[in-house]
């Protein structure tokens, strides 16, 4: 790496620097240092697609923590020598490549359509004396320059040296496959006479036992999406891919399979049948499903199991939300999908909710996705995806998930 002076830098160059010490300053987790740094060098060098990869000391592979892109590259990784990333990280040293010489590397994540810019820019994330990992910047109308290069290589030193003296450790990914993949799904409706293209190819990876949320606008997508993952609703082009199986296009009967036995859903809407006891709400679903839990289980899961007779006019929304979470969950299902659970409730009811939401992730291992327009949610998630006007902006790996009571908003 080239020595720090201040002579050579123009205004941009020293702006970023800047921003990636101010910014550095307050991340208080490895996650947040690396998804700060990751918005200012996309930003810094005008790339429109960035990842940051770090070294797992155990299995000596560089894992994708940081994707700022369309694609979920997040999780794949690289052995040493491996590709780009692998290269770069057993080296210790920059390179700069065409983006068409990388993909013949062959590296999983990078090898695809990921990699549109002219040239691709990968950096060490390392001390002198050791390299933690890489940052991967592509996606950039004009070749990197040098000058770019080195900006990258004094932000990535500040960074590595920052994740050393915080002591921050890096907890790698399991080897897992998904739960469900979707990929390049599009959905078109029409509005009078004209096609509006509500999802515009969304791709993304559910792994086992992962809480995923959605995050956007209102407006973007995500209910739509979330219907064609659950199979309520129809898309236009693309495919979703359920433990192995194509349930793209799918027979009435496999989709009321699919629905019944293993997918749970969670409404902004509670939905209870109002003439049916708590108790009796869940019971309903649990009397249709193939392999249900016992439904006094699924209420106390809930903290709700001393609510058992109640009607649903005698519980308050929270209560009812949990009703319908308890719902969900009875059928042991294998995903369960939460639209917007907290958008009706006020703030110390959204938060116990959330708590039960965190619960049934944690301890029931239950795999859910969650859907919502509020940002300080998404701490809680162990992915969080944003969606934006119908297209995947990015999707961030949170390696330290918050806690659902210290969430503040
Ligand atoms: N059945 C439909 N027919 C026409 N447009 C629809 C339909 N469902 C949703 N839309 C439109 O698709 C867009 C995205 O909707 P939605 O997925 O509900 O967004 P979000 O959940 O992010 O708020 C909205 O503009 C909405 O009006
Ligand atoms: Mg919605």
């Amino acid at each position: 790496m080239k020595a720090l002076n201040i002579k050579d830098m123009n205004t941009m160059h020293v702006q970023i620097l800047w921003q990636v010490m101010e910014e550095l300053r307050d991340a208080n987790q490895l996650e947040d240092a690396l998804s700060r740094c990751l918005d200012l060098f996309c930003n810094g060098t005008r790339s429109n697609k960035g990842s940051i990869w770090m070294l797992d000391e155990q299995s000596g592979r560089t894992i994708a923590t940081n994707v700022y892109s369309t694609e979920d590259a997040t999780g794949e990784s690289a052995g040493p020598d491996e590709g780009l990333v692998g290269r770069v990280v057993k080296s210790g040293k920059s390179e700069i490549y065409k983006a068409e010489e990388v993909q013949n590397m062959k590296l999983a994540g990078v090898d695809s359509p990921a990699l549109t810019g002219k040239t691709v820019l990968c950096v060490p994330i390392s001390t002198p004396k050791h390299t933690t990992g890489c940052l991967l910047l592509t996606g950039k109308e004009t070749p990197y320059t040098e000058e770019e290069m080195t900006m990258c290589e004094q932000c990535c030193s500040i960074l590595a040296l920052d994740i050393q003296d915080k002591g921050f450790t890096f907890r790698p990914f399991e080897d897992r496959e998904p739960l469900v993949s979707v990929r390049g799904v599009v959905k078109e409706f029409l509005s009078g006479e004209e096609i509006r293209q509500i999802l515009k190819g969304v791709d993304l990876d559910i792994y086992p036992g992962e809480l995923v949320v959605v995050l956007g606008e209102s407006g973007c997508g995500k209910s739509t999406l979330l219907n064609i993952i659950g199979g309520m609703d129809k898309m236009t082009k693309g495919e979703v891919i359920v433990e192995g199986k194509d349930m793209s296009d799918p027979t009435e009967q496999e989709l009321t399979e699919y629905r019944r036995e293993y997918v749970g859903f969670i409404f902004q809407a509670y939905n209870l049948m109002p003439n049916l006891s708590a108790y009796e709400n869940v019971e309903f679903i649990a009397e249709i499903a193939d392999d249900p839990m016992d439904s006094m289980e699924a209420l106390a899961l809930v903290g709700l199991d001393s609510k058992a007779d109640n009607l649903p006019v005698a519980l308050s929304g929270g209560q009812m939300q949990r009703i319908s979470i308890a719902r969900a969950l009875v059928k042991n299902p294998k995903i369960i999908l939460a639209d917007e659970p907290t958008a009706a409730l006020d703030y110390d009811t959204s938060i116990k909710v959330l708590s039960v939401i965190e619960k049934i992730s944690k301890e029931n291992n239950t795999t859910i996705l969650m859907v919502t327009h509020n940002p300080e949610i998404a701490k809680m998630a162990n992915r969080v995806v944003r969606l934006r006007d119908g297209k995947i902006s990015s999707i961030r790996v949170n390696l330290k998930p918050l806690r659902a009571t210290d969430l503040v908003w």
